[in-house]
């Protein structure tokens, strides 16, 4: 008698012929004549638990006839070997515990997307998730791991804010008690103004965006990891990425090996995101779209499209460096050798799933900044205590802020990025 064990351990660490006890929920259950097969699911996966009438107590039999999907129990047994068994075992059931009879599961095959979304709740025991949910845990566990490692100091930002950081359309406004606050959609500005103590900092914070558009690739409440540094210009700012971004795949492709296989990724795929990643200035991605008879004009903005071909262009993450200052927000430093343009990188994952960071060096030209904040309507009194930043000890510095359910989407292959998340807030839906 070995007590509790997980699904898992019984094909890692059980032997042929231990008695084991599982808990969990019953995943799949069918019963014919004397028989009952039933598939138990816990944290690690899953079991098959064989119950056959006269090899345990009569009442427990019964249980487990009756005992609906997601009905929780707990099950005493012999492993055995049996190749029809998924992973090639099963428990032989010696006792059948239910210690709640489900009511019939709601959710089932071959459901829509949108019901699934209302029984969220419900739907979040489903493999796939659990699965993603367990590779999210991983990719923030390394992303803390390197900052820790690498003398960044962890801080913590507000969420309620009186500025736009990211341009006025995409706040979401709240009632202040007597004024007009907003949710945060960026944790830079604050970030910047802690990096004349800390010098390296970063931070990990709900961010905010009332987005319109439906796109698999936006959510209206998401994880915002970023990062600022004193000292660091662009050159310095994309090393810090590639680096971080390749050792979350190396920490991932290592300990999520079964995740991200149940999921349909190679890890194989991950192991290959080795720094250096390609640079590519934004105004030859123009060209090399227009060569592949893309219609797109110098000073426009990528969409979909634009960024799905360019995020071909490698297996490897890339940069396109050097964006037109005017489609860029008002932080960014404009290139020393180019007025038109900003020293800002935003990094694209492979296989079309596109921006997954977004960076620069940041202006220290006070009067540069209103300009640009004044061409955005924006209110230069919100914005003194950050000029202040560029009038007590100015320094060269840089920053960025990597969105963690877009890495979770590309890492697990996810079509839409909702399903990186337990509860996605987007347009459409404020509940469960
Ligand atoms: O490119 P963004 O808007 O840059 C900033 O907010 C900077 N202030 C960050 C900084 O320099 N500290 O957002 C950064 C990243 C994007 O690359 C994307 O990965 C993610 O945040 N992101 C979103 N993820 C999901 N849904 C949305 N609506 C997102 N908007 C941005
Ligand atoms: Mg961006």
């Amino acid at each position: 008698m070995c007590g509790t064990m997980s699904a898992s351990d019984v094909f890692k660490k059980a032997k042929i012929g231990d008695t084991v006890s599982v808990r969990g929920w019953i995943y799949r259950t069918r019963s014919s004549g004397g028989i009952v097969f039933t598939v138990i699911r816990d944290s690690t996966g899953i079991v098959q638990c064989t119950v056959i009438k006269g090899e345990l107590p009569d009442e427990d039999f019964r249980a487990a006839e009756k005992a609906l999907v997601e009905s929780s129990v707990i099950v005493e047994g012999v492993v055995r070997e049996d190749r029809r068994a998924p992973g090639g075992r099963e428990i032989g059931a010696k006792k059948f515990t239910v210690v709640h009879f489900a009511e019939r599961f709601p959710i089932f095959k071959d459901q829509t997307e949108e019901f699934l979304l209302d029984n969220r709740h419900l739907w979040l025991r489903s493999r796939e998730m659990t699965q993603t949910m367990k590779v999210k845990a991983l990719i923030l566990r390394a992303a803390r791991e390197w900052f820790f490692e690498n003398g960044f100091v962890e801080t913590t930002p507000p969420i309620l804010t009186a500025n736009a950081c990211e341009g006025g359309s995409t706040l979401f406004e709240l009632k202040y008690f007597e004024r007009k606050g907003y949710l945060s959609q960026s944790a830079q500005l604050y970030l910047e103004a802690l990096i004349f103590s800390l010098e390296k900092v970063w931070s990990l914070t709900p961010s905010f965006r009332a987005e319109k558009s439906r796109t698999p690739r936006h959510l209206a409440e998401f994880w915002h990891l970023e990062e600022e540094a004193a000292w660091v210009t662009l050159k310095g700012n994309l090393e810090i990425q590639e680096q971080l971004v390749s050792y979350i795949c190396q920490y991932v492709a290592k300990h999520g090996k079964d995740e991200l296989e149940f999921l349909g990724r190679n890890p194989d795929d991950l192991k290959v995101i080795e720094p250096p990643f390609q640079r590519i200035p934004y105004t030859k991605a123009v060209d090399i779209l227009n060569d592949r008879g893309f219609d797109f004009r110098w000073g426009e903005d990528f969409g979909t499209n634009e960024e799905r071909e360019l995020s071909m262009l490698d297996n490897k993450p890339i940069f396109i460096t050097n964006y037109p200052a005017e489609i860029k927000p008002f932080y960014m430093k404009i290139s020393p050798d180019n007025p038109k343009t900003v020293e800002n990188a935003d990094m694209l994952a492979p296989e079309g799933y596109g921006e997954i960071i977004g960076g620069s060096e940041r202006e220290t030209d006070i009067k540069s900044m209103e300009e640009r904040l004044i061409r955005d309507n924006a209110a230069l009194e919100n914005y003194q205590w950050y000029f202040d930043l560029r009038r007590y000890g100015s320094v060269p510095h840089s920053g960025f802020g990597l969105g963690i359910e877009r890495v979770v989407r590309w890492l697990c292959k996810r079509e839409h990025i909702r399903d990186t998340l337990p509860f996605p807030r987007t347009v459409a839906r404020l509940t469960p």
